[in-house]
């Protein structure tokens, strides 16, 4: 059986989600017994050259041709921003749409409002790819470590600062010329300035807080330094020191008192965030009962983020098929219970 998909905004993330279901659909077809088809595309200008092809009617600059349509039961955002964001994902949901988006602005900020609404209407939304590209934190967080008392989270979760500090470290250039390649190789925000300025970090941190914690964090509650004053000549003198320089994003919880920070940091060479270069990303996690994990991998970047997204569209697709299976046993079984007559 063949499941609609609309996907709203084809840019970096978008096509790599696009490929990625072409790609795997016959096994994802195989693993769930459903089969995803990217039926109709949402972008700003349907002229623009894509790295991926699509059929002439699939693109479209009208989002109502996805929200409305009743066919379409599942919606991928990957926008970015606020609005007009918020506003499809709310109008998906309430028309009874799955939602799986990579926003981390939006999630960081109207995460309640889109939970809240999704529960109400008994909908799925999935934010795997917000937060460290193509690691899975959300889920473990929320899924595998829950036994846990969560006390720190401590790590790099923006690849584009770390890839502009790891290559000032590398070659000693200045802090503009590598950012235009950051830019360059999809890493950076639409507007870099997210990034540069570390409130990037700030929003991830705030979303993985809020779940670790337990709490209710918004970017307000983060302590946010970036790395735009940073020179070739600070990053010599942390060489000489044996260190690097990292934006470090770090939250820890003591006894229900929370202190959340995202701040350039000098990191000694022999630590093993000091090895965590180019746009990879890693996470620090201490639990009571599971002790110290550490996770990293790629952070940014068409495949990386697109593999969590078709992750969570996978997630969607077997709850998909187990509501299908209930409701088909539902109707197999008798409604009435047969008695044997007496005597
Ligand atoms: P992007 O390359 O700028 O792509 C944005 C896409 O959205 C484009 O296809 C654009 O259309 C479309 N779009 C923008 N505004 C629109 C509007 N008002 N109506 C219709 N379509 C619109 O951005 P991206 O790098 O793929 O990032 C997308 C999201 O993923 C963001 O939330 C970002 O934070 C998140 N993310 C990105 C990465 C990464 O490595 N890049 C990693 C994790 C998460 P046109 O193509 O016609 O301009
Ligand atoms: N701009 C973000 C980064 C994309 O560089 O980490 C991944 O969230």
């Amino acid at each position: 059986m063949e499941v609609n998909i609309g996907l709203l905004g084809c840019g970096t993330v978008g096509s790599g989600v696009v490929e990625l279901v072409q790609k795997r659909s016959e096994m994802i077809a195989r693993l769930t017994g459903l089969e995803p088809i990217i039926t109709r595309v949402l972008v700003r200008d349907s002229h623009k050259s894509r790295p991926v092809v699509f059929k002439h009617e699939q693109l479209t600059t009208n989002a109502s041709d996805i929200l409305e349509d009743p066919e379409i039961r599942m919606v991928i955002e990957t926008i970015g921003g606020i609005e007009p964001a918020r506003t499809f994902i709310l109008q998906a949901l309430r028309a009874g749409k799955h939602v799986i988006t990579a926003n981390k602005d939006l999630i960081a900020e109207h995460g309640a409002e889109i939970l809240d609404t999704a529960e109400q209407v008994g909908m799925d939304v999935y934010y795997e790819a917000a937060v460290g590209g193509a690691i899975p934190l959300i889920r473990p967080l929320k899924e595998s470590l829950t036994a846990n008392e969560i006390t720190d989270l401590k790590g790099i979760i923006n690849g584009t600062t770390n890839y502009i500090l790891s290559k000032m470290t590398a070659t000693g250039a200045d802090f503009d010329e590598v950012l235009q390649e950051a830019q360059d190789l999809g890493y950076a925000e639409s507007n870099p300035a997210s990034d540069v300025d570390g409130l990037d970090s700030g929003r991830k941190l705030a979303i993985l807080a809020s779940i670790a914690f337990h709490a209710k964090v918004t970017l307000d509650d983060v302590d946010v330094t970036g790395i735009r004053t940073i020179s070739a000549t600070d990053v010599a003198y942390a060489h000489e020191l044996g260190a690097v320089i990292k934006l470090l994003a770090e939250g820890t919880d003591r006894d229900g008192n929370l202190s959340l920070q995202v701040r350039p940091t000098l990191v000694l060479k022999d630590h093993p965030l000091a090895h965590v270069s180019d746009a990879f990303n890693a996470l620090y996690v201490r639990g009571d009962a599971a002790g110290d994990l550490m996770f990293f991998g790629r952070g940014a970047g068409s495949l990386p983020t697109a593999s969590a997204i078709v992750g969570d569209m996978i997630e969607v697709l077997r709850n998909l098929r187990m509501d299908t299976a209930l409701r088909v046993r539902h109707l197999l079984l008798p409604h009435k219970r047969v008695r044997r007559g007496q005597g």
